[in-house]
């Protein structure tokens, strides 16, 4: 490999290059990064309709000592449906006497919830009835017989004839990654439930993230976050689409809706706002996906658009609108009076050959240029073989394919035109058998890739993979970066090459060509600085089956590899995975750069996901 680092041919890498895209698919949000435990909380599963779906609500008790209903009685206009729990039994001298644990009803959470002992939760539920209640309010293990943290809502009549909101601060005595929250009694009378809440108190800053899962993207050091979706953007139709402002507000005022790409309910909790949130604690520019009238299956005609225009302009003045602006108001309700930092919006997500893309691009574009020209618009179209025919800051590029076709497919930008607006590589990954649950083999072609798009920085301006997260126990695509349930989590190998990378965005990319006649090899260098000294970073893959000796010689500079550190990610088959009982199976492992000062040989063992050397 010879660099050279002269300044000549030196070329800053764009400050966003490597960032993140977040969809809901996977229950990345709701059951995953969205730390509310509680799942359908309004009982809205399924829409307004009576009998609604209280699914995965249960009853605890039989016919002869409770029913349960839905009715339209809630006090929130958006979401009317609550639960009304009719118990028969007492345990008052009644002849039906109940059982001695009450009867009630209960929620298992996304798969069991996490409740671990010593930390505390926040219960929120607001209830109603027509006689006095005693009901206790408690987390349980999965089947009910061990109570985790416990406490009685004493109440009269009088005091809850109308709907009375409720909160309680439960601390666990015992730990189960499986627990239920539950609401039982032994007292005759009907009690309505509306809107139940159990949030951690030990999220991200109280903004309700996921620790442990808003840790692993942070350790991607993203520069942007694409969100919400994906598919999930545009619904397979317009009516179960995400639209934003269904999702802003009180959390208890939210509809909630049934994403019917990746086929489940959300509770919008993890709304507009919580997006904005949470790119602003992770650090990273927020790239605001909206709908723009279409889905997989029907369209607006570009005549009848304006109302999605108009949602797409009132979105971005929620997000970087004055406080005293009319959706800027909203946003500062909600406790975020000073403007998100919204600089890139995408006109829809893969629709560039449905009918009336470009007609309804063009007035999305218009009207947001208009209203905030320094918006940098995104297009579905791909121009990285020819000229688009629309005007755009950056278009959209998305590539899932076996792993030899992502090796070779670091070339893709190669001969993309210089002068057309640059590439956003919105969602890449090898998939499919290469990949199984994500393998090292699929690591080694995004390696590749990546190094391909980083010395093509100068066109490609932003990078994700995709998806970023799954929760196991509902895979609706795999592979993933993020593999997790509700107490552990793991980096597939894909997520760690991605680490390899984080020091690349707004670094100098020094001109590098590899000699020799290997064609399994693929490298690049970069160099930056970091506590103030200077780092030249060699990276490279090796995707073959054969070792291969890589010289490296850098003119321009001193660079001295001798003592240096190097970073390996491989593993004895390239079909090894990481799981939950081998979580680091394929991690990175850092070691001391063994180089001679004579000769700068680095040893390439075959299928190394990337080798980067470290000098400074
Ligand atoms: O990343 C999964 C899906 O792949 C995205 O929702 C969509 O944009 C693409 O087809």
């Amino acid at each position: 490999l010879q660099v050279d680092a002269s300044n000549m041919t030196r070329r800053p890498i764009p400050e966003t290059l490597f960032g993140i895209f977040f969809e809901e698919i996977n229950h990345a949000g709701a059951g995953g990064l969205w730390a509310e435990l509680v799942s359908n909380r309004g009982f809205e599963t399924g829409g307004q309709t009576i009998p609604s779906n209280i699914w995965p609500w249960s009853i605890i008790g039989d016919e002869s000592s409770i029913y349960v209903a839905t009715d339209r009685s809630s006090c929130f206009e958006r979401n009317k449906i609550a639960l009304k729990m009719e118990v028969l039994c007492d345990s008052n001298g009644s002849s039906n006497s109940c059982p001695s644990g009450g009867v009630g009803i209960y929620n298992p959470g996304y798969w069991g919830m996490n409740i671990e002992e010593g930390k505390k939760y926040k219960v929120v539920f607001y209830v109603r009835s027509t006689g006095d209640i005693d009901v206790s309010v408690s987390f349980t293990s999965s089947n009910g017989s061990l109570t985790l943290a416990s406490e009685n809502i004493i109440a009269l009549a009088s005091d809850v004839s109308n709907w009375t909101k409720k909160e309680l601060l439960l601390e666990a005595n015992g730990t189960d990654n499986g627990a239920r929250l539950q609401f039982t009694t032994t007292k005759k009378g009907s009690i309505w439930f509306d809107q139940v809440s159990a949030m951690p108190m030990d999220t991200y800053k109280g903004h309700g993230f996921r620790n442990d899962l808003f840790q692993m993207m942070v350790g991607l050091k993203p520069r942007f976050i694409r969100f919400p979706g994906g598919c999930f953007v545009e619904g397979e139709w317009l009516g179960n689409a995400f639209r934003w402002k269904e999702t802003v507000g009180a959390w208890e005022e939210r509809p909630g809706h049934y994403g019917d790409v990746w086929k489940y309910w959300t509770d919008d909790g993890l709304g507009h706002f919580e997006f904005f949130q949470l790119a602003e604690d992770i650090g990273a520019a927020p790239i605001w996906v909206f709908n723009n009238g279409i889905s997989h299956n029907d369209q607006v005609e570009t005549e009848n658009v304006k109302p999605f225009v108009q949602e797409a302009i009132d979105g971005i003045e929620f997000a970087r609108g004055d406080p005293n602006s009319t959706w800027g108001s909203v946003r500062a309700a909600m406790g975020h009076p000073e403007p998100f930092e919204l600089k890139y919006v995408a006109v829809g997500n893969e629709d560039c050959n449905k009918t009336y893309y470009r007609g309804n691009y063009l007035e999305f574009y218009d009207a947001i240029k208009k209203a905030y020209p320094d918006i940098k618009i995104i297009s579905n179209c791909d121009a990285s073989f020819k000229p688009l025919d629309h005007p755009a800051d950056y278009f959209d590029y998305h590539v899932y394919t076996l792993a030899k076709d992502l090796f070779s497919r670091s070339h893709d930008f190669d001969n993309t035109p210089r002068n057309g607006p640059k590439a956003f590589v919105s969602e890449y990954a090898v998939n499919k058998t290469d990949a199984n649950n994500g393998n090292l083999l699929a690591a080694l072609g995004e390696a590749a890739f990546l190094l391909g798009l980083e010395k093509n920085s100068d066109i490609v301006g932003m990078v994700s993979y995709a998806p970023l997260f799954v929760n196991t126990n509902d895979k609706r695509w795999i592979p993933d970066a993020i593999v997790f349930n509700s107490s552990h989590l793991y980096g597939t190998p894909s997520y760690w090459v991605q680490q390899f990378f984080t020091e690349s965005s707004g670094a100098t990319l020094l001109d590098s060509k590899l000699k020799g006649n290997s064609s399994s090899i693929e490298a690049s260098a970069i160099s930056f600085q970091a506590n103030g000294k200077d780092y030249i970073q060699i990276k490279a893959v090796n995707f073959g089956e054969e070792s291969v000796n890589l010289k490296v010689t850098v003119t321009g500079l001193i660079a001295n590899f001798y003592g240096s550190k190097k970073k390996v990610l491989t593993s004895g088959n390239v079909m090894d995975e990481n799981s939950f009982s081998t979580p680091e199976m394929i991690v990175p492992q850092e070691s001391l750069l063994e180089m001679t000062e004579e000769e700068d040989l680095i040893k390439m063992a075959p299928f190394i996901a990337l080798f980067t050397g470290l000098c400074g």
